[in-house]
């Protein structure tokens, strides 16, 4: 492997507020320790299609409290295809590049992994994602601005449950991962939550009325992680309506309104601090893994491992919640 001069960062997936945070870390941690940056737009189409520009330190200025990200970001279909990444491979030699950071989920980290195994590409993953389900990490970078959304608009809607005395059923993001649901069902003092990782296990619908759990309360609500294995809020809903008539039930679907807004403290020095640390890895001759932070101190993850979506929901905090929804 050659000397590395130049590194290409793009975002892909779902944006997370804090990307532009990260954006920002290894553009100004890159030039500050000698390298070449460029931007790359769209995720990986911006390799596809060429949508390359290089980028100074004035380029990333007064962006560390947007949310979203001034890359753009895209899912790919192109390069899902191995005719799609080996036009990216070319436009990576047109621009010079010798290494990528790749700040995204785990769709984002997959390709990522592929495309460094196919073309010996150096390529370092941030964990960028609402969702929190990315392995070897304590946690990703918008998970926590997303939680703060989450909670605000619960509370609002609390507020409307408890004076009309309703069952609110709330879908909150999270696709397959149910991190999301359970701390916002926590820190807004809700009643339960409905999870994926516990979908084939019980039915967590019987559960909650077996729990009793509207019984000393005018008002509850339950958030319901949306993915394919809870069947979303409304299949909740529409259960409860059917099978325990007598609950005035609601439903609530937060929506993408949860990717956007200002990151918090929390994910801005996260994002800083992994941004930093991807060039530092560089500067180590790592290749293929992700930065992640555990206890909180950094950590390099093979893509293998951060992409395993094995990421276990940890029982205390579903004890918890039960405790203290009596
Ligand atoms: O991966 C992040 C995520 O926000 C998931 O929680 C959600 O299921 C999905 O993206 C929504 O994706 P899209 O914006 O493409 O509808």
């Amino acid at each position: 492997m050659g000397r590395i001069k130049c590194i290409g960062i793009l975002t892909s997936g779902g944006d997370a507020p804090g990307m532009n945070a990260a954006i920002r870390a290894v553009t100004r941690s890159a030039i500050y320790n000698g390298f070449k940056v460029k931007g790359i737009y769209r995720g990986y189409k911006g390799l596809v299609f060429n949508e390359i520009k290089e980028f100074g330190t004035q380029n990333v200025s007064n962006i560390i409290q947007q949310g979203g990200t001034i890359l753009k970001t895209a899912r790919c279909e192109e390069f899902l295809t191995p005719e799609g990444r080996e036009v990216a491979f070319e436009n990576y030699k047109k621009e010079g590049l010798d290494a990528l950071v790749i700040i995204g989920g785990d769709g984002s980290l997959t390709g990522a992994r592929i495309f460094a195994e196919e073309f010996d590409v150096p390529c370092i993953g941030l964990p960028g994602t609402i969702d929190n389900d990315l392995s070897g990490t304590d946690t990703t970078i918008g998970y926590d601005t997303a939680l703060n959304t989450i909670i605000e608009a619960v509370d609002k809607i609390r507020d409307t449950a408890t004076s009309h005395e309703r069952l609110f059923f709330i879908e909150v993001m999270g696709r397959d991962a149910g991190f999301l649901a359970l701390n916002g069902a926590i820190a807004s003092g809700a009643e339960a939550a409905i999870i994926p990782e516990f979908a084939t296990e019980v039915d967590q619908l019987e559960e909650l009325i077996k729990h009793g759990f509207r019984k000393s309360k005018n008002s509850s609500i339950v958030l319901v992680a949306e993915s394919p294995k809870t069947g979303g809020a409304m299949h909740y809903a529409e259960r409860v309506k059917n099978e325990f008539p007598g609950y005035e039930v609601r439903v609530s679907i937060l929506g993408h309104l949860q990717r956007g807004g200002r990151p918090t403290a929390h994910d801005r020095i996260l994002a800083s601090r992994l941004g930093a640390a991807a060039i530092d890895a560089i500067k180590d001759g790592q290749r293929n893994v992700m930065i992640g932070i555990e206890n909180d101190e950094i950590v390099n993850v093979p893509f293998s491992k951060a992409i395993k979506k094995d990421k276990p929901i940890k029982t205390e905090l579903v004890d918890v919640l039960k405790e203290l929804s009596i």
